[in-house]
């Protein structure tokens, strides 16, 4: 069977497909919204299969296949794996699985983090999923092959993010616990290898010190996006892009969460998923 040319047959028309597994991915869309604020968007939180850190690399695969499928049907015109898990474990399925161009945020945040980092001594903190698969160390160390790379998987993040629970004493104890040994390994850049840890940055931030450069692939994400659909031919310049936003389950948790994240009320559709 013949592979259809990424982007054939697109307009510059068409919004912007950004994916990710529940609330974290907003962090990515913030992003690109404000840099080009004339595209219009359709973001999908997988929120029935919340969390993907957890699953296994085939289950990650099959789900956020089946949500670039959906989100090509919407007639997106290119789509961003705005998680971290995802573009870690199953970017190269989900681009079979279309036929729009897509990009991940692991090689954007290991390209910030590589240009950032004085000494070369890099961290990264993720999901279990992404810490496991060894994808942002292969991307950093592809750019800068002499970093010295330290991961370390911070499974509670997640839950606490989708809580609302963004500070205070509790977070900050666990926080503390996951991230002793990373700020004693001497770091120098610490890349929040997931998306919703950008929401945890101050509590990041008071733990590793000062000197720690956090590192967040949002900004770096559209820096891509917008270089990629202008090689296409697909940027929108002119008019205000607007933002759609489906989830696979409830969507009342999602508006509530959104509305404290992007500072407004946001409809929320809900898609289900046949089985
Ligand atoms: N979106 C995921 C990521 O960036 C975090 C949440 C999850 O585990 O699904 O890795």
């Amino acid at each position: 069977m013949r592979r259809r040319r990424p982007s054939a047959g697109r307009t510059s028309d068409g919004p912007v497909g950004v994916f990710d597994s529940g609330i974290g991915g907003l962090t990515v869309l913030d992003a690109i919204s404000r840099r080009m604020p004339a595209e219009s968007l359709v973001y999908f939180g997988d929120t029935a299969h919340v969390p993907y850190g957890t699953k296994s690399p085939e289950a990650v695969a099959r789900y956020s296949s089946e949500v670039a499928r959906y989100l090509e049907g919407l007639g997106v015109k290119a789509l961003v794996v705005a998680c971290n898990t995802a573009s870690a474990v199953a970017l190269p399925t989900v681009r079979r699985a279309v036929g729009v161009p897509v990009i991940g945020v692991i090689l954007p945040g290991a390209k910030a983090a590589a240009e950032a980092s004085r000494s070369g001594r890099i961290g990264i903190i993720g999901t279990e999923a992404t810490i496991a698969s060894g994808a942002y160390t292969r991307a950093v160390k592809g750019l800068r092959p002499k970093a010295r790379v330290t991961g370390a998987a911070c499974p509670l993040f997640v839950p606490f993010v989708e809580e609302g629970w963004w500070d205070g004493s509790v977070i900050e104890a666990v926080a503390r616990r996951y991230l002793g040994t990373m700020r004693r390994s001497g770091v120098d850049t610490l890349i929040l290898g997931c998306t919703h840890y950008p929401l945890l940055r101050g509590v990041v931030a008071a733990e590793m010190g000062k000197a720690v450069t956090l590192i967040d692939s949002a900004e770096q994400t559209a820096i891509e996006l917008w270089a990629l659909l202008r090689r296409l031919g697909l940027e929108r310049t002119s008019g205000k892009g607007k933002a759609r936003f489906i989830v696979s389950d409830g969507p009342g948790r999602f508006r509530m969460l959104a509305r404290r994240l992007i500072g407004k009320d946001v409809d929320v559709r809900r898609h289900r998923f046949d089985g």
